[in-house]
């Protein structure tokens, strides 16, 4: 099983997004994959993936369950809902190390992790229990989040990994045939600058806020099919 870890760093750049519609992609060339939400304070795949099915506990483990595009998933969000859960410091880290040994994901070719924004218990944990996992930042490309971003991937060197690069989300919006640039260009002098290396470039698409998960022949679904060849591709170099 190949472990692919989205992190960031920085807030609401799209980890969650890019993670779910990364999985929908490998499923659909047919390999059979797990999600894991790690984000316990704000998760959001049950919002991308809607069901009524939740993960069970049996005697032989915690299961995910199979979303109806054929995708194993585990978030809390399907367990505590809209409830907060108010749990800090080593709580967070133990809660990460179970949820990283206890899910019993069954024959899988992939696992999606989807990491919270910050650089702090869950990150640890989650890169310290997943040690041969490839590591993927998504940021968006201004020069703020760029920054922030940097830090995370910094830690995660730190940590003995070797983040793959990042994923650039939101670069542009085409209007009319024209590609406007909502960040500047900026962003590839400073991602060369920072030494990180960008492995894709993906726009903003507004049809993603109405059907977030609905594959179509978009920029941005055209953008995910090429990255999942290229997430595929270093997996097996590794
Ligand atoms: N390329 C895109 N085009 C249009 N909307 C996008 C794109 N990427 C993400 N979004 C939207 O931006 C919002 C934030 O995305 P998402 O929740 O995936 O970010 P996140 O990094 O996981 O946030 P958090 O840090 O809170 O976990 C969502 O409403 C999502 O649908
Ligand atoms: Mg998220």
């Amino acid at each position: 099983m190949k472990i692919v870890i989205f992190a960031s760093g920085k807030g609401g750049v799209g980890k969650s997004l890019v993670s779910a519609s990364t999985a929908i992609e490998l499923k659909r060339r047919g390999h059979e994959v797990g999600l894991l939400d790690l984000d316990l304070h704000g998760p959001t795949q049950h919002i991308l993936f809607p069901s009524s099915g939740r993960p069970e506990a049996t005697r032989e483990g915690l299961k995910p369950f199979l979303s109806p595009q054929g995708v194993k998933l585990f978030s809390l969000g399907y367990i505590f809902k809209d409830s907060p859960l108010p749990i800090k410091g080593k709580e967070k880290y133990g809660m990460v190390q179970d949820l990283t040994w206890l899910l019993d994901w069954g024959d899988i070719d992939y696992l999606i992790v989807d990491l919270p924004p910050g650089t702090g218990d869950e990150h640890l944990a989650c890169i310290r229990a997943f040690k041969t996992a490839s590591l993927y930042l998504v940021s968006l490309p201004s020069l703020h989040s760029i920054s922030v971003v940097h830090r995370a991937y910094s830690l995660f060197k730190d940590e003995g990994h070797n983040p793959e690069g990042v994923i650039l989300n939101m670069c542009w919006l085409k209007i009319d045939g024209r590609k406007i640039y909502l960040f500047g260009k900026e962003y590839k002098k400073v991602m060369r600058e920072r030494g990180m290396e960008i492995v894709a470039e993906l726009p903003f698409d507004p049809l993603l806020s109405k059907a977030p998960l609905k594959r179509s022949n978009s920029g941005y679904w055209r953008r995910i099919s090429k990255l999942v060849a290229e997430i595929i591709a270093r997996a097996n170099r590794s």
